[in-house]
């Protein structure tokens, strides 16, 4: 078993804070599964969301409900594939309907991220949306303020290269695909973002 694959064994037993649960189906019959993240070990870019939906609580997998299927969607206009990019969120258990993960919450939670980028050593990270851009960056500024540009952060001793996004969800709820609108803007943040990696 490869070390991410035993990492994401002891990620699904997590329960360092209350969102995380028995794998399983409840009484009501809803599953639960925590999300560790998917996607090559030896992927140069790795993707950071924020937390699990409701999709992604009932399959397991990061980034496959309305949200996810427009990220895959805009990777692919940008010239990424999804297939070679590790993807993850700071939590990897959903928070009850759908809120903002509590500061406990994501601090229980770093050490898995943390583990994720040690065994994978990204050349870049995309942070999706405000919570891991500001929680890997450190700061309050909102992501209006963040994307456009590459960050560095140092994390364990090792620097890494970030470039904020905003997040799907937002693009969801702001449809128009025409020059400045929020989608042109992600868009020219993922072809930077290959650009970076070529
Ligand atoms: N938003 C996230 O941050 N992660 C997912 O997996 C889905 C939506």
């Amino acid at each position: 078993m490869s070390a991410l694959s035993a990492l994401h064994q002891r990620v699904c037993q997590c329960r360092n804070c209350p969102l995380g649960q028995a794998d399983g189906v409840r009484e009501d019959g809803s599953a639960f599964y925590h999300v560790p993240g998917e996607g090559p070990e030896n992927a140069r870019l790795m993707i950071v969301g924020e937390a699990p939906g409701a999709e992604e609580e009932r399959t397991g997998r990061p980034f496959v409900g309305r949200s996810g299927r427009l990220l895959t969607e805009i990777l692919a206009a940008a010239g990424l594939e999804r297939e070679e990019i590790f993807i993850t969120s700071v939590c990897k258990c959903r928070p009850p309907k759908n809120r903002t993960p509590l500061k406990t919450e994501i601090a229980a939670c770093l050490p898995w991220l943390a583990a994720q980028f040690e065994a994978i050593r990204p050349r870049l990270v995309l942070a999706v949306g405000n919570v891991p851009s500001q929680t890997l960056l450190g700061v309050k500024t909102g992501i209006n303020g963040l994307r456009g540009r590459f960050h560095q952060f140092t994390w364990n001793g090792r620097t890494m290269t970030l470039r904020p996004l905003f997040h799907p969800a937002y693009l969801l709820r702001n449809p128009r695909r025409v020059e400045g609108s929020p989608w042109d803007k992600m868009l020219r943040d993922l072809v930077e973002a290959r650009r970076f990696l070529a």
